[in-house]
């Protein structure tokens, strides 16, 4: 196969890359490099299946160009951050759900009509059924994030219904694991390398979230791409279990050796649109016989691994 992969150069899609490969697949991925790096594509460039092209998602004509000759495409370029959406509200938008009407129109161009996307557990907003299965009730939104990746998902399965695509769309919970460079971990030893007797916690350190390693959540979508193919396909992606930020604080802290004071920010929820408690149902990719073969302890340490090895990630972000 011949896959095109945006956002092909970020923390999850350089992943994915890198597996495409390695099963003998051609991979063509499409990335501005806002917070994607090239470093992340050195194992790729070695393989003469690989090629990248700098390009943006809001230049469509170079898009609808790139696409050439291709099979099917993972849309992972977003903005992945769901934190800060109160601060530029139609970063989101464009990112998020503009970005992807141009995927699909370049698909269209091109008659490409099979499609994988990365949405998010933030679509459910606070959803009054825990753990949340794919049809839980029409869930009211809390983050901008969230709203403008609904709104993806909702286009996407427009486009099948339109224009006889197939798509599969997955509700990840964070993500955790080798070239993780956005998130909590990341922040929490961002502090503690500058300042190892205190940590700043947004929140009251009781939020409860699941956490899912990244080659566990590449092994779920490629098994539902394979083996799910109903017009419209949406699975949640995420362990069976969640834990609370002062559980990951304790993990990270006993991995590091440092015994900081914890100051809280105080409060349920960390920033406007966080979600206390996201947990997933993920009872339909899993019987479809895809296990995550990591806890989230394990995710956890393996990212702080990654990041003690890589300590360049931590400088881009200074
Ligand atoms: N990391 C998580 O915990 C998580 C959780 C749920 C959903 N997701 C989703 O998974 C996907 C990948 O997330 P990630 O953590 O790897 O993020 P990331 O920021 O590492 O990767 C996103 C990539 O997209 C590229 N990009 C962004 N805007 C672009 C544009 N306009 N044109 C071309 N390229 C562009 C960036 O340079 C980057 O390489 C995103 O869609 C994100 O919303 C991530």
């Amino acid at each position: 196969m011949n896959y095109f992969v945006t956002g092909g150069a970020g923390f999850i899609g350089s992943n994915l890359v890198d597996r495409l490969l390695a099963q003998g697949n051609s991979v063509i991925i499409y990335d501005n490099f806002s917070t994607g790096f090239p470093e992340f594509l050195l194992n790729a460039r070695k393989n003469k299946n690989f090629s990248e092209i700098n390009g943006d998602l809001f230049d469509i004509d170079h898009l609808t160009k790139s696409m050439k000759d291709t099979d099917f495409v993972f849309h992972l370029a977003a903005n992945a951050d769901v934190r800060f959406g109160t601060e530029h509200p139609s970063k989101d938008l464009h990112q998020n759900t503009i970005a992807t009407f141009n995927v699909l129109e370049a698909m269209r161009a091109n008659s490409l009509n099979q499609i994988a996307f990365s949405s998010t557990g933030s679509v459910y907003g606070e959803s009054e059924v825990i753990p949340t299965p794919e049809d839980a009730p029409f869930p009211v939104q809390t983050s901008l994030y969230g709203a403008s990746k609904l709104a993806g998902e909702g286009l996407i399965s427009a486009y099948c219904e339109g224009f006889g695509f197939r798509s599969w769309i997955f509700r990840f919970v964070s993500i955790l694991g080798e070239r993780y460079t956005h998130g909590h971990v990341f922040d929490f030893y961002n502090q503690l390398l500058d300042y190892p007797d205190r940590l700043d916690v947004l929140g009251n350190g009781h939020q409860k979230k699941s956490y899912l390693y990244v080659q566990d959540c590449i092994d779920a979508m490629l098994c539902a791409i394979q083996k799910s193919q109903e017009k419209v396909n949406i699975f949640n992606l995420g362990t069976s279990e969640y834990c609370e930020v002062n559980d990951s604080i304790n993990w990270i802290c006993t991995h590091l050796g440092v015994n900081p004071d914890i100051h809280y920010t105080g409060g349920e929820r960390g920033w406007i649109g966080d979600n206390p408690f996201i947990f997933l149902n993920c009872h339909k990719i899993r019987s479809l016989g895809w296990k995550p073969k990591y806890s989230i302890n394990e995710g956890i340490i393996k990212t702080l691994e990654y990041l003690e090895k890589n300590q360049w990630v931590l400088e881009t972000r200074k």
